[in-house]
């Protein structure tokens, strides 16, 4: 069903392209921009489709030039009425990371115990974190908009990612992180929604079964 929907989507990419009202037959430039935008969708579609959540990443830094970039992804996604009711916060300090690991391991020691554990933040060397203002009605739609967005920039660009809730609700949460969550410097009411690790991945985990019974065109 996953690679039915695959190439129904490269369908629709190719089909696009062929409805333009200048069409693709029509030779010379039109046809050389009409090839490189089937090609361009083909390479999105794919890179849709081929983000997993990692877990398990190499030990090597993400520089911050890249992850710049990311946030730029991010910021600029859809949201409502150009609002922009988020927070983003990015922490690469092994210290800050492991010192709230250290809290977190004496609060969840079986989830410390699990084979592979490194980190809080599914053992990644660079963490987002997106905080939302409550005071905006949109304001979770809007940071996820953002999540996705920086998460598949960041597979374009080599990167692996792993969308975080229950980290993000250990630092909102449990008394014993709050210095961390003050670190973070949030602006005033803001709610810390999730983290985004990020690193070099380690691992090429498979696709989960997508339900495809969930969408129905109306007629
Ligand atoms: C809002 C949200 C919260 C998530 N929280 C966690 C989490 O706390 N820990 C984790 O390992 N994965 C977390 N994930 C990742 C999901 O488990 C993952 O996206 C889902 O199983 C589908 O797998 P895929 O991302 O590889 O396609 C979260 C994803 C989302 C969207």
């Amino acid at each position: 069903m996953k690679i039915k929907l695959f190439v129904s989507a490269l369908c629709l990419v190719g089909m696009m392209a062929g409805c333009s009202p200048t069409g693709a037959q029509q030779g010379g430039e039109t046809a050389t921009v009409a090839t490189a935008a089937v090609d361009t969708g083909k390479i999105v579609v794919e890179n849709i489709m081929a983000r997993r959540s990692v877990r398990q990443y190499k030990e090597w830094p993400v520089g911050r030039d890249t992850v710049q970039v990311l946030l730029e992804c991010g910021i600029n996604a859809p949201n409502g009425m150009n609002k922009q009711p988020w927070a983003l916060r990015v922490v690469d300090s092994k210290e800050y990371i492991d010192g709230v690991t250290a809290v977190f391991k004496e609060v969840n020691p079986r989830v410390a115990g699990e084979q592979g554990f490194k980190n809080m933040f599914r053992n990644a060397p660079t963490v987002i974190f997106v905080a939302a203002d409550p005071a905006a009605s949109s304001s979770q739609i809007d940071c996820g908009l953002l999540g996705e967005n920086i998460m598949l920039a960041a597979r374009a660009m080599g990167l692996g990612t792993c969308c975080l809730g229950s980290s993000a609700a250990f630092l909102q949460n449990n008394p014993r992180a709050a210095e961390y969550l003050e670190k973070l410097d949030l602006p005033k009411g803001y709610k810390l929604l999730y983290c985004i690790a990020v690193g070099y991945p380690d691992e090429s985990p498979a696709a989960k079964e997508r339900d495809a019974s969930r969408v129905k065109f109306i007629d």
